[in-house]
């Protein structure tokens, strides 16, 4: 494996002021990278100081932080339970409810990624034995499969080629057949850039006495979201795609209907540092002590939702479908083609087909290492088959994508 210019000079640095009965056990590059320093003779370290490139995140995420957000993020800390950080809390559950039009109480920001906040609405809600109905197109619905396991539900799914959506009347059907106690989809699928319609699936929900639980980490900011008028009863999301905030605190909710099988739960949410029960403490009015919250990072997330709230959401949903409507225009003049049916497609991400010929895994990493500009590969069933690009958040720009459809098409046409 080939080491970086920078990771060599650490790892000289290194190796200059380790003591000799060390050096030979060093012999090669990579040992001496995870090898325990040692404290020992009063050694001092003089390692480089951090030094990361500036790249173009127009990958699946993350995407670029917005300058603005840096700088809050920079902020010194203050305590968990300082009062100006408790005013903070509210005001990241108020911006939260506003961006994802909901009225939920219990709407606030897990410690953690947007898998945390994944989990925190698995553990909540499902109780051993309970039927989970999972609408499966891509990656991240097995995800939601894998934990909804790990918490005992008796995971149904239903499945479609990765790219396509269910159609109100699949699920429907698959609803009739299962009776579940929680239906969960994927809104935004990363994996394939299929947008999953949400609308007239929770009157279904409701007939059958079931809960509907919604990714929506790639499409918070960035795609129409309306919690309460489409009847989500759980969601989540990530920081770090529409929001345009580095990952780290991601976006949880429940409804009161969410709430009620969280009250009447038989056992306990066996997630200690995910139960609601506990964390509706510090985030509501007794304001426990739960975990030290990641002080910076909620800076960040509260900065982030202030400038889409400047905004407004509903510009900055246009603005994202305006771009992509560019970004695939793009494409096509270029002579590729889109992988999912343009009414299904997430302004967020775009899967777009590695034209024949082409080594897309090579051409994705010469993009990073010499143009700075990242742009993920293919996942699962579509490894190898496409490339996935990101226009989130900050990075939703036209000179972005400009600069991305240059660089690609010195790639393809040489
Ligand atoms: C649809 C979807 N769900 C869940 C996740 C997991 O989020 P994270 O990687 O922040 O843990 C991702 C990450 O990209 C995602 O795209």
């Amino acid at each position: 494996m080939r080491l970086s210019a920078t990771t060599n000079i650490f790892f000289l640095q290194v190796i200059k002021i380790l003591p000799s009965c060390f050096k030979p056990v060093v012999s090669t590059k990579r040992k001496t990278m995870t090898q325990t320093l040692p404290a020992k003779n009063n050694q001092k370290l003089q390692l480089s100081p951090l030094n990361i490139p500036n790249r173009l995140l127009l990958g699946p995420g993350p995407s670029n932080a917005h300058p603005d957000v840096l700088k809050a993020m920079n902020t010194a800390p203050v305590g968990h339970l300082d009062p100006a950080f408790l005013t903070l809390m509210d005001e990241i559950q108020s911006l939260l409810r506003y961006v994802w039009q909901t009225e939920n109480p219990l709407t606030i920001a897990v410690s953690g990624t947007g898998s945390a906040a994944m989990e925190a609405t698995i553990a909540n809600s499902v109780e051993p034995g309970d039927v989970v109905l999972v609408g499966v197109v891509g990656y991240f619905g097995n995800r939601l499969v894998d934990m909804a396991q790990r918490y005992g539900a008796d995971v149904r799914t239903i499945t479609k080629p990765w790219g396509q959506v269910f159609s109100l009347d699949e699920i429907k059907t698959a609803i009739e057949t299962h009776r579940p106690a929680i239906v969960a989809l994927v809104h935004a699928e990363t994996s394939t850039g299929a947008r999953q319609p949400l609308e007239g699936v929770s009157e279904l929900c409701r007939q059958y006495g079931s809960l509907l639980l919604v990714d929506s980490v790639t499409s918070m900011g960035g795609v129409p979201l309306y919690l309460d008028d489409w009847g989500v009863d759980l969601a989540y999301s990530c920081s770090q795609k529409g929001l345009g905030c580095p990952p780290g605190a991601s976006p949880f909710t429940m409804s009161p209907n969410a709430m009620e099988k969280l009250q009447k739960r038989q056992t306990k949410v066996a997630n200690w540092y995910l139960d609601m029960n506990l964390l509706s403490k510090y985030w509501g009015k007794e304001r426990t002590y739960h975990h030290t919250a990641p002080i910076n990072l909620y800076y960040a997330l509260r900065e982030s939702l202030r400038l889409l709230a400047e905004e407004g959401v509903e510009n900055s949903w246009e603005r994202h479908q305006k771009n992509a409507e560019y970004l695939w225009q793009g494409l096509e003049d270029l002579g590729m083609t889109l992988h999912v049916e343009k009414q299904y497609r997430l302004p967020t991400l775009t899967t777009v087909k590695i034209p024949e010929g082409i080594d897309g895994k090579t051409v994705a990493r010469e993009m990073l290492l010499e143009d700075n500009l990242e742009v993920g590969g293919g996942l699962g069933e579509l490894g190898g088959k496409v490339w996935r690009i990101g226009l989130m958040g900050y990075n939703s720009r036209k000179e972005n994508v400009d600069r991305l459809l240059e660089v690609l098409k010195k790639k393809i046409k040489g």
